[in-house]
């Protein structure tokens, strides 16, 4: 793992956004997967500037986000499909059909992950994965005590998960208590990992997923069997290494 701390989220994001920049450069061609969240904003920020202002080209870019909540149609608020849209898939040259977000609405969800899956093989695997992390140290929606080997699947969502995406639904009940997430056996598969964290209240799962032992408690804790993963943290992320 290799660990780059920045002053601010602002500077990481920054950071990061060249990451992710650098590479479609090199490779017009490519599959980036993608996370939902407040920490992962300011890097869309940064790479819908350099679409406008740089010309950075994402049309032969394919997509995977990582979750959806169960539930919610793609035109729901809090849908993770239409966070995407907002936050960066309206604002750069991306072909929306190359876009894929888990469906909450599927009926079959063993079929469908599977099919979400098969997707992602036949898009040539994915080549940069893009992750926030959770307070209890999980990432996309594989809450403490995931299967390291999991693969995308329903999942139910550790209560201090509903309480942390509270903020978002403006209560506890309206959150859904369920979703579709890539495994964590899934996300190992991507070529290269990028997690970012900011914030004083992420960084005991930063020490935990970095220096702490691998389980399944802390699901993002995986990583470290992960050949190429770059962690971008902002100081108060850091601040318990
Ligand atoms: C949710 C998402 C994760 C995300 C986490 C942290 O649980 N499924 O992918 O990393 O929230 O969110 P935030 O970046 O808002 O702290």
């Amino acid at each position: 793992m290799r660990v780059i701390i920045e002053s601010t989220p602002e500077a990481a994001s920054r950071r990061a956004a060249q990451m992710v920049a650098r590479l479609v450069r090199q490779k017009p061609v490519c599959t980036l997967g993608l996370a939902t969240g407040g920490t992962p904003l300011k890097l869309y920020g940064e790479l819908i500037r350099m679409h406008q202002e740089e010309g950075l080209d994402f049309s032969r870019v394919t997509t995977f986000n990582l979750d959806e909540y169960v539930g919610l149609p793609p035109s729901h608020e809090q849908s993770y499909r239409y966070f995407m849209q907002k936050n960066l898939f309206d604002h750069i040259n991306v072909d929306v059909r190359n876009t894929n977000v888990p469906d909450g609405r599927a009926l079959d969800f063993e079929k469908y992950g599977e099919r979400y899956e098969q997707l992602i093989e036949d898009a040539g695997g994915i080549e940069l994965q893009v992750l926030g992390i959770g307070t209890d140290g999980h990432i996309a929606f594989n809450e403490p005590g995931s299967s390291l080997g999991s693969r995308t699947r329903l999942k139910t969502l550790a209560p201090e998960t509903v309480r942390d995406n509270a903020r978002f639904f403006g209560s506890e009940k309206a959150v859904p208590k369920l979703a579709i997430t890539m495994g964590v056996g899934t996300i190992l598969e991507s070529r290269r990992c990028l997690l970012l964290a900011f914030g004083e209240n992420k960084a005991e799962a930063i020490a935990a997923t970095v220096e702490g032992p691998v389980t399944a408690q802390v699901t993002a804790s995986a990583l470290q069997l992960h050949r190429e993963v770059v962690v971008v943290l902002d100081e108060a992320a850091a601040s318990k290494l």
